[in-house]
């Protein structure tokens, strides 16, 4: 924060509080803050030290530094004092301690930097981890770009980085504009009732804040890297952040649906002449129509959008089509070459395992493709090109809308391969039909809702069902798996839930069925509303309106979404943040 601002300690308390909620969504097992000045009885005393509030345990190290928490955090806390206490010249400066502290680190980090020695600074890095700079200013700025400072170019490298830097040598912005506040946050939805312009941080850039003016600065300037920080102004409503008359993020996020996929949409699709615009690919998707194979790479829900999307991904494109789990994919060091296309399906484009696999594979000339919703994030950045799904920010843990916008997105991706395939055409004509009607389709299926919730209140006492928010354990299988081992399970007590659909699948579904009704099985089916043959045969059915087999899938998940919702209510969970998870995993 700028301390040019009359902002009173309390004031600022309390923005950091709020924002710390707002972040609470990511998951983070732990939470602290600290404030320039007061004495720990008194607030508003002027006493130069930092108040702290955070959480205490103890360990010990061997440089004889006492530690007081158990994160591996602290530990970089205690090399800056180190470094400071070991300085070999009195003007060092905050940010140049910091650039020395992450030289010596391994990992991934996003961090922020107060001392009592540097009062009225905060210095900010991250490598790995996301970290933007919020800027508020009620006047008009400067300029929309903060230069980067180099310590050195690469050739004098070591002679300049053994010279200290002092407060002179840095260019600051803005040099004479009061009453600019900085923010330091994981993500946009902590600083966006403040301000909607924000610097996205680059990996090891230390962003300096001093006497209200903010410098960025850098060892050496690398290839590729651009010279300057851009302030972006987001989209981002505070409203969009906020749960509204719903009970949960999630409750809200499953009933945006209707608009978030008109959001994916948007400006991409026009329906009157069938053809399909991703400003995003336009450049690289010659390059793409010539690859060998494509390669969706994800974790979590998001490698569900992979699965979902797989089969009319190799119908429309005539491509083989992997679909992997980003962990795994490494794990195998999977073969990758020049002529693969890989795509990167994240929601938060931070997921750690996803990244890497996106360093590996660029690292290996593949061209790559990113599937995010966050303008700005790590993936969004790195890949060649991409395809944000703008499907507004998610919070609730369980990716709903996200998964929905993911899946038409990568939809658009089939279609726009194949517009110029005239054998192609009515098919896609087809799909895009199906696109413009899916809106009303999904507010149909939620007005299951009530009868979704009443089935719910006769499952909710049952040991098995939807897995991450309820903790009842399922599994989802294919029909054709059933009788190779699942089958044995089957009895009148283990609860069955069948999506039939009538696409080419139609028989062996019916087949399935009949597997199971056979055991005694009392299966939940959702199937499309005009299937009578299905529903005859069935105890129980979730009736979901028709269409186009390939766009079925964003259908039938959204019972699944209200059914798991309704359940962890009843069962007295925590809808959107379930226990021992995060909504962004940005660890390995
Ligand atoms: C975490 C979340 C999941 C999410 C997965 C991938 O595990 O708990 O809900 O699907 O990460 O996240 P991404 O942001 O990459 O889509």
């Amino acid at each position: 924060l700028n301390y040019h601002v009359p902002r009173t300690r309390r004031e600022i308390l309390e923005i950091l509080l709020k924002g710390l909620q707002r972040l609470e969504y990511r998951g983070y097992d732990s939470a602290g803050v600290g404030i320039d000045g007061g004495n720990g009885k008194d607030w508003e005393s002027n006493a130069k030290s930092i108040t702290l509030i955070k959480q205490r345990g103890k360990v010990k190290e061997s440089k004889g530094y006492e530690f007081e928490s158990e994160t591996d955090t602290e530990s970089i806390a205690k090399l800056v004092k180190y470094m400071y206490d070991n300085r070999e010249s009195d003007d060092i400066s905050f940010a140049t301690l910091v650039e020395r502290v992450t030289q010596q680190l391994e990992g991934a980090f996003a961090l922020v930097f107060k001392s009592v020695h540097y009062p009225g600074q905060a210095v900010g890095t991250r490598r790995g981890s996301p970290l933007l700079m919020g800027v508020r200013s009620d006047h008009q700025l400067s300029s929309d770009h903060i230069p980067v400072l180099y310590r050195s170019s690469a050739k004098d490298k070591k002679s300049c980085t053994a010279l200290p830097r002092t407060d002179q040598d840095t260019c600051l912005f803005p040099v004479d504009e009061k009453g600019v506040e900085y923010y330091f946050a994981s993500d946009a939805s902590a600083v966006i009732e403040h301000t909607n312009r924000v610097i996205f941080l680059e990996d090891d850039d230390v962003a300096a804040v001093m006497d209200g003016r903010l410098s960025i600065h850098r060892i050496k300037r690398t290839a590729g890297d651009y010279p300057a920080r851009a302030i972006q102004t987001l989209q981002m409503e505070l409203q969009q952040i906020m749960k509204g008359n719903y009970s949960s993020f999630m409750q809200k996020e499953i009933f945006e649906q209707p608009e978030s996929v008109v959001n994916t949409m948007r400006g991409r699709i026009n329906f009157d002449n069938n053809t399909v615009i991703l400003g995003g690919l336009k450049d690289h998707i010659k390059e793409i129509q010539r690859c060998r194979r494509l390669i969706l790479i994800a974790c979590g829900t998001s490698y569900h959008a992979g699965v979902a999307t797989r089969q009319v991904l190799e119908e429309l494109t005539e491509l083989p089509v992997m679909v992997e789990l980003a962990s795994d994919f490494l794990d195998r060091n999977t073969p990758v070459f020049r002529d693969d296309v890989c795509f990167f399906i994240s929601q938060s484009g931070e997921t750690a395992d996803s990244l890497m696999a996106l360093r590996y594979c660029k690292e290996r000339g593949a061209l790559t493709v990113g599937i995010t919703n966050t303008v700005g994030s790590s993936i969004s950045r790195e890949t060649d090109c991409g395809v944000h799904i703008n499907a507004g920010p998610e919070i609730g843990v369980a990716s709903t809308k996200a998964y929905t916008s993911q899946f038409v997105a990568l939809i658009m991706f089939a279609l726009l391969m194949c517009d110029d395939r005239i054998s192609m055409q009515p098919r896609r004509r087809e799909i895009i039909q199906g696109l413009r009607i899916l809106p009303d389709l999904i507010k149909e299926v939620l007005s299951l809702d009530d009868e979704i919730q009443k089935l719910a209140t006769e499952l909710y006492q049952q040991k098995s069902k939807i897995k991450e928010i309820t903790y009842m354990h399922s599994e989802g299988i294919l029909a054709g798996e059933l009788k190779h081992g699942p089958l044995a399970l089957v009895d009148k007590l283990m609860p069955v839930i069948m999506i039939i659909m009538r696409d080419h699948t139609y028989v062996k579904c019916q087949n399935a069925l009949q597997q199971v009704v056979a055991r005694q099985g009392r299966p939940i089916v959702i199937c499309d509303k005009d299937d009578y043959e299905t529903v005859k045969n069935s105890s129980r059915t979730i009736k979901v309106p028709h269409c186009v087999d390939c766009l079925q899938g964003v259908l039938s998940v959204i019972p699944l979404q209200l059914l798991s919702f309704h359940l962890a209510v009843l069962r007295g969970y925590d809808v959107d943040c379930p226990r021992n998870l995060a909504k962004s995993v940005t660890v390995e």
